[in-house]
């Protein structure tokens, strides 16, 4: 099918390349003149691993191209993808004037039925309010709206386009659905389960599915700070909680909080959207509160560890995107960390494998460092604050040489305690017992 992708950030290339790859035509389109240049010469303008062979593949093959041209993008697609930005406005909510561009260019454009497909996390209403946008045009071709949400995680998203656990969609008619099974073909014969609902369920089942993750984590790292009291282990409440089939033993790592640009948006607007529809969503409400604490608790874990005061102390820090295999720096729990550091007085000195560039962005005076051996030199302590699969198996005993003072502070709980401790090391980590038997 001619598909045109709207947007081409990270949603709008991983579903265009993984659209192409299913078979489908695929134009990806953007206003930004200089990142379609990039992706035209084959520069991925974001660090995610398989994306730029998934597309230079699409791309050779003749089935995925760029373009700053969105009504030619229009004309040539009948089923057409926005996958533009939602940002969150001051009061949680999320904006949505891209969308309404997008759905307003949509309807000057088209020259034949249209299938618009929401891409982007919009908030509950708004299929209803493109498709009010696109045919108050008056123009004479039919338009069906049609959600279906993504469920892509940075780091893992080419692997979740191609191999997802569900994919959702919320169609008004069975044309629509047909349509999108059409996209989809390939999964089908994978026996992947599709969800067809109503467009307002869907868009509701992408808050929900973030909402109640964000709430899982949360739970946990509260169940972290209820350990480090009572003399628990996380690691193994979380294990003997996770084996019972209802509840499962993903997304119960304890940790320095969510981040990133999906949880914090999408459960502060689902909190905003709750409310105004007249009901209060406690639990969403409290996500969002213990999720700021939890990361401002890492800052005392932190001057705690280096014997409570943090004026005139270097910390080192390893790791600064919001979570391994990204550069992305959107809300990572490093940025109060990092914040809270400095104004107690602490120097700090950094190092990430993708995310520095991004990272300037957001603090100021931080020594940035090429490896985990060269931040750690003359620190007081040092903090894994993102467990990067090199930050694993470091040389131990070069770190400690490198530190001033031999104090490890483990926010990712990746280390082992005990062997932490014999190497010499005064270990801190999230909830965990000294004594917990392995
Ligand atoms: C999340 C969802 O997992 C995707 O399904 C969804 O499509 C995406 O948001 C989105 O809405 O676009 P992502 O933000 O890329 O994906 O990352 P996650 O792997 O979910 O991690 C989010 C945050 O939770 C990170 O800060 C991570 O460190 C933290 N986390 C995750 C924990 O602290 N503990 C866990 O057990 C799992």
């Amino acid at each position: 099918m001619n598909i045109s992708v709207i947007g081409t950030g990270y949603v709008g290339l991983v579903t265009g390349a993984g659209l192409a790859d299913f078979g489908n035509d695929v134009i990806c389109v953007d206003v930004d003149v200089r990142k379609i240049e990039a992706l035209k010469n084959g520069e991925i303008p974001i660090y995610e691993p398989g994306l730029d062979t998934l597309v230079s593949k699409n791309v050779n093959e003749g089935r995925l191209r760029f373009t700053t041209d969105l009504p030619e993008a229009i004309r040539a697609a009948r089923a057409i993808f926005i996958a533009v930005g939602t940002p969150p406005k001051p009061d949680g909510s999320a904006d949505l004037r891209y969308v309404e561009e997008v759905a307003h260019s949509i309807a000057q454009h088209m020259n034949g039925p249209k299938l618009v497909i929401t891409k982007s996390t919009v908030p509950i209403g708004t299929g209803r309010l493109i498709e009010r946008i696109i045919t108050s045009h008056g123009k004479e071709h039919s338009v069906s709206v049609v959600s279906n949400p993504e469920f892509l995680r940075e780091g893992s998203a080419i692997e979740d386009f191609l191999e997802p656990d569900r994919v959702v969609i919320g169609a008004s008619d069975k044309q629509s659905v047909e349509l999108m099974k059409e996209i989809y073909a390939p999964l089908h014969s994978l026996e992947i389960p599709f969800v067809v609902t109503n467009v307002e369920s869907s868009e509701l089942i992408k808050y929900a599915s973030n909402g109640f993750l964000a709430v899982k984590i949360t739970f946990i790292n509260e169940i972290a700070v209820v350990c480090e009291r009572v003399g628990a282990d996380v690691q193994d409440v979380a294990r003997g909680m996770g084996l019972d089939s209802r509840i499962g033993p993903k997304f119960l790592q304890a940790g320095p909080g969510f981040g990133g640009s999906c949880f914090p948006k999408d459960t502060s607007a689902m909190a905003d959207i709750s409310r105004r529809h007249g009901y209060e969503f406690e639990i969403m409400e409290a996500v969002l509160r213990v999720n700021d604490a939890i990361k401002l608790r890492m800052v005392d874990k932190i001057a705690e560890a280096v014997g409570g005061e943090l004026r005139g102390k270097t910390i080192a820090i390893l790791g600064l995107a919001f979570k391994p295999e990204t550069d992305d720096m959107r809300d990572s729990p490093t940025i109060p960390i990092i914040n809270g550091l400095q104004a107690r007085g602490a120097s700090v000195r950094a190092y990430d494998p993708q995310a520095i560039e991004n990272a300037k962005m957001f603090f100021k005076d931080i020594t940035y460092c090429d490896d985990a051996y060269s931040t750690a030199e003359g620190a007081d302590a040092l903090v894994l604050a993102t467990e990067w699969n090199e930050f694993r198996a470091l040389n131990f005993d070069r770190i400690r040489k490198a530190l001033r003072a031999p104090v490890l502070v483990d926010l990712r709980n990746v280390y082992d305690p005990h062997r932490m401790r014999t190497l010499g090391f005064a270990y801190t980590s999230v909830g965990r017992a000294e004594d917990a038997q392995k």
